[in-house]
């Protein structure tokens, strides 16, 4: 157990392989952490770590908030495991009508994961059942996004488009395909929001449709706002489009909310906040705002009743075969419960709506940083994007990672080149000057 002030930095770091990380110099220079609160993380000697990133884009509350570790400490002694293969605990249907309440219109239905790249493949795997139970079964083609990222399961990598993420893993699923990105930064660049151009990129799926046919498609999936590639809104019209040409051709669409729903954008959802209905959303982070791993994927009433009202076998029987041991598990939930009534007592979504402009207006006051060649938001989402250096693409991305934990006290993402920031939503405009100043002072001292 460890003790929570003066934690040990352990002698042997060799152990723990650490995900999406270069091992070899992270165990030369540990970026340790040892406790949090609020805004922080507290490292092993005591220094406070300003949480620009909420964690993973997850921790949305910031850290510990009392509410939600006294729901964990109750339930855990309360119910600590229930199973949710032919059983169930009271608080999953409760939670259930809670996101039924939260997501908008006939997003009604909700099966549990333990995270996003669990959410994707399942929404992914309901996308194919669903097609078959109406009698399109030869609709098996899903279409994903270049740089889209939904997670690290073979579905998800699959759709995914970060080369990185997939080359190294053999052929994945056969029958994919891929929509372009949409960042422009020629016509695009600065922008504040949505960028103005490019709405025309959904066309894309068009010439999908002509070469594939859509008897061939299951489904779309694209995050409405590109989140882990560093920020990329969508384009004015762009995420209408890809729905009118969706529903055009009976195909499905998935939004990946695993970043955007719970709030990033100032509402429940990117659904609601962009006002466009997808058939089914994956959602997984701010669900429980960090605090332990729960995934869930929102579908429309047609999906429901298609694979399980109208199911031709005998009621005994299972509908989907899918499911997670810690599907719905109690502690989670009891989790996420606890987070829903804070967002709401406390207002959290609104809060960040409040605060996106004056974020946005200090973001943008970066510009005139070195190395600065894009700056991009949405909500309480960020991104700086630098020049890379020479030949060294993502070295000066992980200099800047490095300065700002060592030197400045300060937490970030990184992909590449490019920074993002995410504050946790409860952040005040002081924090955000804070977060901005200090990333400034890494951008200025970079080489
Ligand atoms: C849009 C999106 N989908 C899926 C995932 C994967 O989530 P997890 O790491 O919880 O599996 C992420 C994680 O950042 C994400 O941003």
């Amino acid at each position: 157990m460890l003790d929570d002030t003066t934690v040990a930095v352990p002698n042997h770091l060799e152990a723990f392989w650490l995900p999406f990380t270069p091992n070899r110099h992270f165990k030369r220079e540990p970026r340790l952490i040892a406790r949090a609160e609020g805004l922080h993380y507290i490292t092993p000697d005591g220094r406070r770590i300003l949480d620009s990133a909420a964690g993973l884009w997850c921790c949305n509350l910031g850290h510990s908030h009392p509410a939600v570790v006294e729901a964990v400490r109750r339930q855990i002694g309360q119910l600590d495991f229930a199973p949710s293969f032919q059983f169930a605990h009271i608080g999953a249907f409760e939670l259930a009508s809670r996101l039924r309440a939260l997501f908008p219109a006939d997003l009604d239905y909700v099966f549990f994961t333990n995270s996003g790249s669990e959410s994707v493949d399942t929404a992914l795997k309901i996308a194919l059942c669903y097609q078959r139970a109406i009698g399109q079964g030869t609709r098996t083609r899903l279409i994903g996004r270049e740089r889209g990222y939904h997670g690290v399961g073979f579905g998800g990598m699959s759709v995914g488009g970060i080369a990185n993420n997939r080359k190294f893993f053999g052929t994945l699923l056969a029958t994919v395909d891929h929509l372009p990105h949409t960042l422009d930064r020629e016509r695009n660049a600065f922008a504040r929001g949505q960028p103005k151009w490019g709405a025309e990129f959904a066309d894309a799926l068009e010439r999908l449709v002509e070469l594939h046919d859509a008897s061939t498609i299951a489904a779309v999936i694209v995050e409405p706002v590109a989140g882990s590639i560093g920020v990329y809104p969508p384009p004015v019209g762009y995420l209408e489009r890809l729905r009118e040409i969706t529903e055009r051709h009976g195909i499905l669409l998935i939004f990946d909310e695993v970043i955007t729903a719970y709030g990033r954008l100032g509402k429940g959802s990117a659904a609601e906040y962009f006002g466009v209905v997808p058939d089914i959303v994956t959602t997984a982070k701010g669900l429980t705002a960090g605090t332990l791993p729960m995934g869930a994927v929102i579908v429309r009433r047609q999906i429901y009743e298609a694979i399980v009202e109208r199911n031709p076998a005998p009621e005994w029987m299972i509908e989907l075969f899918h499911g997670y041991t810690y599907s719905a598990h109690p502690v989670s939930t009891a989790a996420a419960l606890a987070v829903l009534d804070t967002y709401e007592r406390e207002r959290v979504f609104e809060h960040a709506a409040e605060l996106a402009p004056y974020f946005e207006e200090r973001l943008h006051a970066l510009r005139d940083c070195p190395h600065v060649v894009d700056i991009r938001n949405i909500g309480l989402m960020g991104a700086v994007e630098l020049a890379p250096r020479p030949g060294a693409p993502g070295a000066r991305g992980y200099a800047a990672l490095c300065r700002g934990f060592f030197e400045e006290d300060v937490m970030f993402r990184i992909t590449g080149d490019t920074i993002a920031l995410s504050p946790p939503l409860v952040a005040t405009r002081a924090d955000i000057d804070e977060m901005i100043a200090r990333l400034r002072r890494v951008l200025e001292k970079l080489d």
